[in-house]
């Protein structure tokens, strides 16, 4: 199946649907999902450093053996490694794990910093150091001009953050990857970035594990309309927004599933806007509120 693409303020083209990889080395099938997904048509992976699965994901791409130039592969950087004089080593390590002498893609993980020891995915207060994140910028910017990444971006950035970023940046961010599915629509950020020539790539799609949009009343409703299913409804109606999406799956009927995108009508994509649920998975600012200011656009930002 053909993929389409988004192109990128660097003018390269990013596939519009690519494969998550969070959490899929644990049914132990990560080859035979990344050969398949290959097989079919995905073009984009999308890793993090923290996903702790790179590796596995290095042997599987060389066995493959796929050409390289035909791939688009993301990483991310992980809070502890915001440290201007960490980040190349931070590069380096990933694409040591991944066997790979470039990624196309390369994010900031979250706009916040923790030291370089925390590794931990829900640091506390103590944990967490301030690094202004243009002095992280800067580094990442200089890992395009040594040619290991050809685009650089971020994640789970909001729009005040990037407003504040923007008039610093010599090179603006390719992409901001952050959590879009019905539950979470994010019109304004989604707006922001599109019209400042940053590319969104919209994460938990399905909202993920624990965020029940497949189940919804209206989705399924649009689904049988279709007579498709209520996850290519979520992930069609990101893509009719210009958005990419990174669905996971280890399954291969549902690798299939999620690369068949229906064309919704008008009305459909509009009404959308009317769902009344509102959740979000990733919220760091949930548990710490020094944090708070990295998901909710009301609470400034004080580290750029
Ligand atoms: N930048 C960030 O901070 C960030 C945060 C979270 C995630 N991500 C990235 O985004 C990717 C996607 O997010 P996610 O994995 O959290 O959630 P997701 O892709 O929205 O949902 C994955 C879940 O949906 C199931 N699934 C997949 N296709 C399905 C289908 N067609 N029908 C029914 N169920 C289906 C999967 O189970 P099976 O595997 O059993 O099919 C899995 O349980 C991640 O893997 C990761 O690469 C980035």
């Amino acid at each position: 199946m053909t993929v389409g693409h988004i192109k990128l303020n660097t003018g390269a083209l990013m596939p519009e649907i690519g494969l998550g990889t969070w959490l899929s080395e644990r049914e132990g099938l990560l080859f035979e999902t990344l050969a398949e997904a290959i097989n079919l048509g995905y073009r984009h992976i999308d890793c993090a450093k923290i996903y702790g699965n790179q590796q596995e994901i290095g042997n599987a791409l060389a066995r493959i053996n796929f050409p390289r130039k035909e791939l688009f592969i993301v990483s991310k950087i992980w809070q502890n490694v915001h440290r201007p004089e960490l980040v190349p080593g931070a590069l380096d390590d990933i694409l040591d794990e991944l066997q790979l002498k470039y990624l196309d893609l390369l994010l900031i993980h979250f706009p916040y910093a923790q030291k370089p020891d925390v590794l931990t995915k829900d640091p506390t207060v103590d944990e967490l150091e301030n690094v202004p994140i243009m002095d992280t910028w800067r580094a990442m910017e200089a890992l395009v001009d040594s040619g290991k990444v050809r685009a650089i971006g971020v994640s789970n950035f909001t729009r005040s953050v990037l407003e504040k970023m923007i008039p610093q940046c010599r090179i603006i961010p390719a992409v901001n990857q952050v959590e879009i599915h019905p539950y979470n629509q994010s019109p304004e950020l989604v707006k922001f970035c599109q019209d400042n020539g940053i590319a969104v790539t919209g994460y938990c799609p399905l909202g993920g594990v624990k965020i029940n949009v497949m189940n919804d009343d209206f989705v399924k409703r649009v689904a049988e309309a279709h007579q498709c299913t209520p996850a290519q409804v979520a992930l069609s109606w990101a893509l009719s927004r210009g958005i990419a999406v990174i669905p996971k799956t280890t399954n291969k009927l549902r690798l299939k599933e999620n690369l068949k995108k229906i064309t919704l009508s008008y009305d459909e994509r509009h009404a959308f806007a009317q769902i009344k649920t509102h959740e979000r998975k990733v919220d760091p600012g949930r548990d710490l509120k020094e944090l708070k200011w990295v998901v909710h656009e009301d609470a400034e930002c004080p580290l750029i």
